[in-house]
């Protein structure tokens, strides 16, 4: 089993945040980092262990990073029987209703599919004082016992 971490991003903060979380999960994992835009839904193994990180944009939407991936997904159907995901979302609660929805869309997505997420769903604020690297930090910690569960 290998732990692949795949943000999806419009201004970089879900690439410091994925740099961030490999950080953590090296200890024990040996984490491979994706860009979604560089990633094919092919390349999904459901042996692995998914971590999804992804921002909000528009109102409510994925952001640009995230949309020809999640787009594949749709249009491919694979079956994710198996696969065991978690999810690291960024997003600002001036938005209102659509706080994080990013995050919940790649989630509800995946899950569609067949594979199942595990771990605390990590929602970010811009909009409060934690800096998001440090709170992935915090949260890919205690993943790290839930990744070995599996
Ligand atoms: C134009 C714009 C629209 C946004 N829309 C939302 C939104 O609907 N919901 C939300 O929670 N955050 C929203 N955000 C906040 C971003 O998701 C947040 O700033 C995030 O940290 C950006 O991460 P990124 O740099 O990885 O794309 C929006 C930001 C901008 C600039």
């Amino acid at each position: 089993m290998s732990t692949v971490i795949l943000y999806g991003t419009e201004t970089g903060t879900g690439e410091l945040v994925a740099d961030a979380i490999s950080d953590v999960l090296a200890a024990e994992h040996d984490p491979s980092i994706y860009d979604m835009t560089e990633f094919a839904v092919e390349d999904l193994n459901t042996d692995d262990f998914l971590v999804v990180i992804c921002s909000t944009y528009g109102e409510g939407e994925l952001p640009t990073g995230a949309e020809p991936f999640a787009d594949e997904l749709d249009e491919v159907q694979p079956d994710l029987s198996g696969l065991r995901f978690a999810v690291f979302g960024l997003g600002d609660t001036v938005y209102g209703d659509t706080f994080n929805r990013g995050g919940e869309i790649m989630a509800e997505k995946l899950t569609a599919l067949g594979a199942v997420q595990v771990g605390e769903h990590g929602r970010h604020d811009l909009s409060s004082k934690v800096k998001p690297q440090a709170q992935a930090k915090e949260w890919a910690q205690a993943l790290t016992d839930v990744i070995a569960e599996g």
